[in-house]
C-alpha cells in the first residue's frame, strides 16, 4: 500500500516536472517532393490553372458496363447493417445508381463553383475556390480554408459554401472559402512517394494558401480534416487566426485525462464534465473496448495494406459503393446498423451519396485515399505533432453521435485557447453535409468571436 503511494507520489512529481519543461513550440517540417522519379532542380511551375470535372461517354459506358456485370450475394436473414452493408438494399441503391443517378447533372453542381489546380511539391493540387458575391462596399470577406476526411470529398461542403459565402443576416460574416482535394483523394494527384502524412497536407495547404495571396486565414476540419488543419495550426500559429474542428479524439493521455477517467463519475464537477460527458465517457470499459473494435476494421487494413483490398475496390464500382456507403450509415448514427436501409436516406439524398462515391470512382483514388491512414498511423502515434499543443484560438463543435466524445477538460490539454466549445443539437461525423446549417451558425459565433464582432 505504502509502496503504492510512494510510488503515484514519484510519477505525479515526474509527470508534473515533464509538463512544466515543455515549451510552447511550434511543429518543424521540412519541404518535400511527391513527384515521381528525381526533384525538379528548376523552379517549379507555381501557375494556377482553372479545372473543371470532366467525365468521358467512354468512362461512364465503362461504370455501367462493370455495374451490370455485378455478381449478387445475399446477406444473412436479417442481418441488416451487421454484417455490413446489406445486400437487398445495396441492389435498391445501385439500380438507382445506374438507371436513375443524372451525373451530367451532378457534374454541372459540381462546376457551378471554380475548380483550380496547381502544382505544389510535385503534384497537382486541386481546390474548390468560393468567393462571395455582391459584398457592399467595404465589407471584407473572411478567408477560411476546410478540409475534408475520409471516406469524404470537396463535395462535403457543397450545402455549407451557400450559407458561408453568402449568409443570410448582414451581421454574419462573409467568408471566401477554400476547399481542397488531400493529395491522392479526389481531382488532387497521388503522391508518388511513400511518407505523405497529415503534416505533410497541413504544408502542402500552407503553401497553397500563400500562392493564392492569404497571409492569414481560418481553417475548418472534421476526420482527417481535423487533423490536417490542427497540423496547420501548429506549423504556423501566426498565420492561422484560429481553427475550428468538428471533430477532436482524445489526445495523448495527460495525468489530468487519467485521474478524470478514474473520478470523473463520481466527481463531475470537479472535472467540469456534463451530463453528455458522463453518458459518452463512462459505458462499461469492456463495451468500450468491443465497440472499438467492432467498428475499426477499415482503419487496421488501410493502416497496413491499403494496395491489397483496395485494388477490389478500385475494379468494382458496386464494391466501391457498399465500401464507402457503409460509413456514410454508421458514422451519421451508430443505431443506423440496425437498419435494413443503414438509414442513409434519412439525412441524405442518394444523389449526394453517389456523388461522393463517383468522385472516388472517377478519380480512381480509393487506393491513394486509404494509403494516408498508412503514412499516418505507420510512423507510431507518438509523432511530434501529438505531443505540441495547439496555440491558436480554437472552436469545437460536438456532434451528439460523433465517432468519439471528447469533454472539454480533455480538449483544452491539447487545445490551450479554447475559445468555444459547442454541444450541437444534432448530428454526427459527417457534420457539414448532415447539418450544413448548424455547422455554418456555430463556425460564424466562432469567427465572431476571435474577430471581436460580439
Ligand atoms: C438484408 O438482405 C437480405 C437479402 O440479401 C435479406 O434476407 C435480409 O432480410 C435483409 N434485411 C434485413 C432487415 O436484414
Amino acid at each position: 500500500m505504502y509502496v503504492e503511494l510512494a510510488g503515484a507520489v514519484v510519477l505525479g512529481v515526474v509527470i508534473a516536472v515533464v509538463l512544466l519543461k515543455k515549451k510552447q513550440e511550434s511543429l518543424k517540417t521540412q519541404d518535400g517532393w511527391w513527384g515521381v522519379g528525381t526533384p525538379l532542380v528548376s523552379p517549379e511551375d507555381d501557375s494556377i490553372r482553372p479545372f473543371r470535372v470532366e467525365t468521358t461517354q467512354e468512362q461512364l459506358e465503362d461504370l455501367h458496363r462493370r455495374i451490370d456485370q455485378t455478381r449478387s450475394f445475399p446477406s444473412l436473414e436479417d442481418s441488416r447493417f451487421h454484417y455490413g452493408f446489406n445486400s437487398s438494399y445495396l441492389r435498391k441503391v445501385v439500380s438507382y445508381w445506374r438507371n436513375d443517378f443524372d451525373w451530367r447533372k451532378q457534374v454541372d453542381k459540381l462546376n457551378r463553383y471554380p475548380h483550380f489546380k496547381t502544382t505544389i511539391e510535385g503534384i497537382d493540387v486541386h481546390y474548390v475556390h468560393a468567393k462571395p458575391k455582391n459584398l457592399p462596399e467595404g465589407v471584407r470577406s473572411v478567408p477560411l480554408m476546410m478540409v475534408h476526411g475520409w471516406p469524404g470529398s470537396f463535395y462535403e461542403f457543397y450545402g455549407i459554401l451557400p450559407l458561408l459565402t453568402e449568409p443570410a443576416s448582414p451581421e454574419d460574416i462573409a467568408f471566401e472559402v477554400i476547399c481542397p482535394s488531400i493529395p491522392g483523394y479526389g481531382f488532387s494527384e497521388a503522391p508518388h512517394k511513400k511518407g505523405f502524412d497529415s503534416v505533410c497536407a497541413a504544408r502542402v495547404f500552407h503553401k497553397l494558401m500563400k500562392r493564392l495571396g492569404f497571409s492569414q486565414f481560418y481553417v475548418q476540419g472534421g476526420d482527417w480534416g481535423w487533423l490536417i488543419t490542427t497540423n496547420m495550426a501548429q506549423l504556423e500559429p501566426k498565420t492561422v487566426k484560429g481553427l475550428h474542428v468538428n471533430f477532436a479524439p482524445p489526445a495523448k493521455p495527460s495525468l489530468t485525462m487519467m485521474m478524470s477517467v478514474l473520478l470523473g463519475r463520481h466527481f463531475p464537477k470537479l472535472f467540469d464534465f456534463s451530463e453528455h460527458d458522463i453518458k459518452r465517457t463512462f459505458p462499461c470499459v469492456q463495451k468500450l473496448v468491443v465497440d472499438a473494435v467492432k467498428e475499426t476494421g477499415y482503419l487496421h487494413i488501410q493502416a497496413t495494406k491499403p494496395d491489397t483490398a483496395g485494388r477490389a475496390l478500385n475494379d468494382s464500382p458496386v464494391g466501391l459503393a457498399a465500401y464507402i456507403l457503409e460509413k456514410f450509415s454508421t458514422w451519421t448514427d451508430h443505431e443506423f446498423t440496425n437498419l435494413e436501409d443503414g438509414g442513409l436516406e434519412r439525412k441524405f439524398s442518394l444523389d449526394d451519396l453517389l456523388t461522393n462515391v463517383m468522385i472516388y470512382w472517377t478519380s480512381c483514388s480509393i487506393i491513394s485515399s486509404m494509403r494516408f491512414y498508412k503514412e499516418n498511423f505507420g510512423k507510431g502515434l507518438d509523432q511530434p505533432h501529438s505531443k505540441i499543443p495547439v496555440i491558436v484560438p480554437t472552436g469545437v463543435a460536438v456532434f451528439p453521435n460523433e465517432l468519439m466524445h471528447t469533454p472539454k477538460l480533455w480538449v483544452k490539454q491539447k487545445y490551450h485557447k479554447l475559445v468555444t466549445y459547442t454541444l450541437m443539437a444534432r448530428g454526427g461525423h459527417f457534420a457539414a453535409m448532415e447539418e450544413p446549417e448548424l455547422l455554418a451558425q456555430d463556425i460564424q459565433m466562432f469567427v465572431k468571436i476571435v474577430e471581436k464582432r460580439m
